[in-house]
């Protein structure tokens, strides 16, 4: 427990060292959440609350801009993010169906982590390569045209060795 809140201490300092080298930047908010969310994984309350205090911003705004942007988020994330896209060409090409085979396969639901933290579901729009769709987003690669469970399941397992 002890070794917890020197940890977070630490990155709370890590945090506040970030914060003085931008916040005389025109618009920092959005690049401090970023910040923030590189350090701690994801945007608690508290780290809310610490941004709002040190920028000086409403906290309400702070919050109104985590809850805006889909890569912002307020629950720990797992190790890989799996962004299926659900815009206009994936929707029409499967994206649903997709959906529905990540929930079977991951046992979790939208928004959620798998218990081994290995895995987060979430959903972006379009993702620029409406050609592939239905397309996942997993890091920096882009999966498309999955057109059947084994296609996926692959794709999925591959994160998991
Ligand atoms: S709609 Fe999915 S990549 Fe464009």
């Amino acid at each position: 427990m002890e070794n917890n809140q020197a940890l977070h201490g630490a990155l709370f300092k890590d945090l506040e060292t970030v914060i003085t080298e931008k916040k005389d930047q025109r618009d920092p908010l959005i690049e401090v959440l970023h910040s923030a969310q590189e350090i701690f994984g994801y945007l608690p309350a508290e780290v809310q609350k610490f941004v709002s205090e040190k920028l000086d911003i409403p906290l309400a705004q702070v919050y109104g801009v985590v809850t805006f942007y889909n890569f912002f988020s307020m629950k720990p994330r797992g190790k890989h993010v799996i962004n299926v896209c659900t815009g206009t060409a994936c929707y029409v090409k499967g994206a649903p169906r997709l959906i529905q085979m990540l929930k079977e396969e991951l046992g979790i639901e939208m928004g959620e982590t798998t218990e081994d933290k290995l895995f987060t579901l979430t959903s972006v729009r379009c993702v620029g390569a409406c050609s592939l769709a239905p397309v996942i987003v997993i890091g920096d690669e882009t999966y498309g045209r999955i057109d059947s469970r084994k296609k996926l399941k692959k794709i999925i397992d591959s994160y998991r060795e």
